[in-house]
């Protein structure tokens, strides 16, 4: 069976499912955020080396997790507790199901993962990319994370005026921000950096914004081009207006975000990076679970058959041997 851990509002998951259906694998869609009121977990020790993992529904439905050979890490929610009002019960509660949910992970190990949480967790904490594509020879730009305004403002001013962008961490759904570049305004607001570090960088100018979409060893490379939007510099609030074609990357530039997937240990990743007008490739950022449909659809590169046919990889291995093993017994 094949895992994908998401929520039923994942158009992507969607996506993967369907063309799963398609190739008739088993597959099931795990919310998570459907424990504890809408599902239950256990693990049964009764044969020691080999637990049974029930996964049972409020509707009857139930699975056995321990036939689960790959895995798709996609938008994991967190159990839905809101019926634990006190706070140190609701904090104790969160803790039990996040040790449980961390062990089955562990235990469904021998299953092939797109991505391992582990290596995604790792892979995804933007202050430490940078280093790792600039092991790799990747060109990244001159880049300050920091929560000292006397710093910031001494990169922001040799850099000269205009030319930094600031950038966040993370979003939430209620907050979002594009990268901007740091204007006036934020200027005389520098201070609020100490309440929490931010990343400040050179400001790269784009011949395009260019987003690879890397899964299994395959690279699905876009160019998104904009006309210029005066003060707007992050693609995305425009995305409507933008130009995304399919784009050849040059080879050396292959092999670099290949190695970057191996170094990172992960099968699937969106990659940022810019194209200058000089024709150098600038990286920016890689999303261990970054969104591929509005490249596919703008595109019509393949990306979620990709990851179907990925997760279904193991399964089709699996079932060639079991085949090729009845017919050995039927002939000899
Ligand atoms: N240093 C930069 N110079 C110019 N534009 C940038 C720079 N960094 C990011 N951008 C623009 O903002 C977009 C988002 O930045 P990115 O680093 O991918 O962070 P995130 O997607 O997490 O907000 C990029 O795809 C690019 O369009
Ligand atoms: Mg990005």
């Amino acid at each position: 069976m094949i895992l994908l851990i998401s929520h039923q509002a994942d158009a992507h998951a969607r996506c993967v499912l369907d063309h799963l259906q398609a190739m008739e694998r088993p597959a099931l869609l795990f919310d998570l955020a459907e424990f504890p009121d809408r599902a239950t977990l256990s693990i049964d020790y009764a044969d020691g080396a080999r637990p049974r993992i029930d996964y049972a529904r409020a509707d009857g439905e139930r699975h056995a997790l321990e036939e689960v050979r790959s895995v798709w890490w996609r938008r994991p929610q967190a159990p839905d507790l809101s019926s634990v009002t006190d706070a140190q019960a609701h904090l104790f509660t969160a803790n039990e199901w996040n040790e449980a949910l961390n062990g089955l992970w562990r235990l469904l190990g021998d299953a092939r993962w797109m991505n391992d949480p582990g290596r995604d967790d790792a892979a995804s904490r933007k202050a430490a990319q940078l280093r790792i594509a600039a092991e790799l020879g990747f060109k990244v730009p001159r880049t300050l994370i920091s929560s000292d305004p006397q710093r910031v403002r001494e990169f922001v001013r040799a850099l000269g005026p205009g030319a930094t962008v600031h950038k966040t961490f993370s979003c939430t759904h209620a907050v979002w921000r594009e990268t901007r570049l740091l204007g006036e305004d934020d200027l005389a607001h520098l201070d609020t950096v100490r309440l929490a570090p931010v990343i400040f960088q050179e400001f790269v100018p784009a011949a395009a914004d260019i987003r690879v979409t890397a899964v299994g060893g395959r690279l699905f490379p876009a160019e998104i081009k904009l006309d210029p939007v005066p003060g707007a510099i992050d693609f995305r609030p425009n995305l409507g207006a933008a130009t995304v074609r399919e784009h050849v990357l040059p080879l050396p530039l292959r092999q670099r975000l290949l190695a970057l997937m191996q170094r990172l240990g992960l099968e699937y990743g969106a990659i940022d990076l810019r194209l200058t007008p000089q024709g150098e490739y600038y990286f920016f950022e890689i999303n261990t679970a970054g969104e591929f449909l509005f490249i596919e659809q703008r595109t019509g590169q393949p990306i979620g058959h990709a990851v179907a046919e990925w997760l279904a990889g193991a399964q089709s291995m699996r079932l060639t041997t079991r085949v090729i093993s009845a017919d050995a017994v039927r002939s000899g």
